[in-house]
């Protein structure tokens, strides 16, 4: 049986970072089939109604069908302590977050939180992330359970830690490898869900803890490997104090066998030229997270040069050190960074970096993040007129990226008017 979605719809040929927005595809008046959970079509409606003439009609009018949001990097385990205030990063992992990640420990909290979580991310629009879980290993079995029976592509992993965090958050260099190995052959590769190495970042693993990971890695290069890199000056300056040997913090990685093309770098906003050079001739995934970055108070991301120069830059919330589980309004905090930068960002590509960006940076630009025939059908429907703000703004537009764009500054979950997940309505 298939499904046709008749609508606009928005899809790429190509990569608006490079090419600018004629490598996204937009129809007024389009359609989408769908069968056995992937696309097996796209064109105009009336193309499409006359090819699949038996197919079951789902018509959302002039609402926008746009492959699903995919979130590069987001902590699903600070859901509940988003938008805590008045701290910088190392205290703010302190404070907030290291006493609330200690929780996971607890089964039935963590499968809580994760199914509110998961649920929060579906009703803005997210159909696929790639989350850190807390050190403990019931937590990335929650995590991957919730997202499992919603028949979502998910990526995760137990966050590893064994010094400069408290006793209730840390393993060993060990029983990271051990456990973060067990995890991996359970979850990884099973249904749509992959398991991701995750050494938390340099301060809170040791030398031991980053060569056991790395050697993992080795072991499993198809596995991503996620960490975070020079988010804050005094971050960088205490990995300094921490590796004096090493050339940049990138190279703290590098030196572990943590650095390569399936690494995902959250932040990398205070970047060397070296680090810059490494992770763009490599082809690195980097994570860039706007509304952490603002909210922190952390600095603002290099897109144009990370992005032109070959790296694989997709869009993250970063919660709960971003502000919101939004990826339209992560969309609006990259547009105002790029800004302050002098270099504004198109619609097509914030939107880009969105979905197939993001997905590029997590290597599964093959299976999610684009309409095109033979991608897996994860969909969000947008509402163009969510609010009676962006409703007004949008009427006076005269083409579609200026119908789009107060949506992208403006809106949030209301914008969000059907939710597709591997070929399966949700609503
Ligand atoms: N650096 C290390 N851990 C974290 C985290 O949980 N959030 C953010 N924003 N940065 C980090
Ligand atoms: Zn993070």
């Amino acid at each position: 049986m298939h499904d046709l979605l008749l609508g606009q719809t928005l899809s790429f040929s190509g990569d608006p970072m490079r090419e600018g927005p004629q490598a996204a595809r937009h129809q007024r008046k389009g359609g989408v089939v769908i069968a056995e959970g992937r696309i097996v079509a796209l064109g105009s409606a009336d193309e499409m109604r006359a090819a699949y003439p038996q197919a079951r009609l789902h018509d959302y009018g002039e609402r926008l069908i746009s492959p699903g949001f995919i979130d590069a990097h987001v902590h699903f385990p600070q859901t509940a302590i988003i938008a805590s205030w008045g701290k910088r990063l190392i205290d703010w992992l302190n404070h907030y977050t290291f006493p609330e990640e200690s929780r996971f420990g607890e089964a039935d909290y963590a499968t809580k939180i994760a199914a509110r979580y998961v649920d929060l991310a579906l009703s803005h629009g997210t159909t696929a992330m790639c989350s850190y879980c807390t050190i403990h290993p019931e937590s990335v079995d929650a995590f991957f359970t919730e997202a499992q029976a919603r028949g979502m592509r998910a990526f995760g992993g137990k966050t590893c830690m064994d010094r400069n965090a408290p006793d209730t958050l840390r393993d060993t260099a060990q029983t990271a490898y051990d456990q973060s190995k067990a995890l991996l052959e359970r979850w990884h590769g099973v249904d749509r869900l992959s398991y991701v190495i995750t050494p938390r970042f340099t301060p809170t693993s040791s030398p031991e803890q980053l060569s056991a990971l790395g050697a993992l890695w080795g072991e499993h290069p198809d596995c991503l490997m996620q960490t975070h890199l020079s988010e804050q000056v005094d971050e960088i300056a205490w990995v300094r104090e921490l590796y004096p040997q090493a050339r940049d913090y990138l190279d703290t990685y590098e030196m572990h066998g943590l650095l390569g093309a399936r690494g995902v770098y959250g932040h990398a906003i205070h970047l060397e030229q070296r680090e810059r050079d490494r992770l763009c001739e490599l082809g690195a995934g980097i994570a860039h997270c706007p509304t952490s970055n603002t909210f922190i108070g952390s600095g603002l991301f290099d897109m144009e040069g990370l992005s032109l120069g070959g790296a694989r830059v997709g869009l993250a919330t970063d919660t709960g050190g971003g502000s919101s589980f939004s990826m339209l309004r992560t969309m609006a905090a990259a547009y105002e960074i790029a800004q302050l930068r002098h270099n504004p960002l198109h619609p097509a590509q914030l939107w880009w970096l969105a979905t197939q960006g993001a997905a590029r940076a997590l290597h599964a630009e093959h299976q999610i993040g684009n309409l095109a025939p033979g991608l897996e059908a994860d969909l969000a429907v947008i509402d163009l007129h969510s609010t009676p703000a962006i409703a007004q703004r949008a009427a006076q537009a005269e083409e579609f990226w200026e119908a789009l764009f107060p949506t992208i500054m403006m809106g949030d979950d209301r914008a969000i008017a059907g939710m597709w997940i591997g070929g399966r309505k949700l609503r």
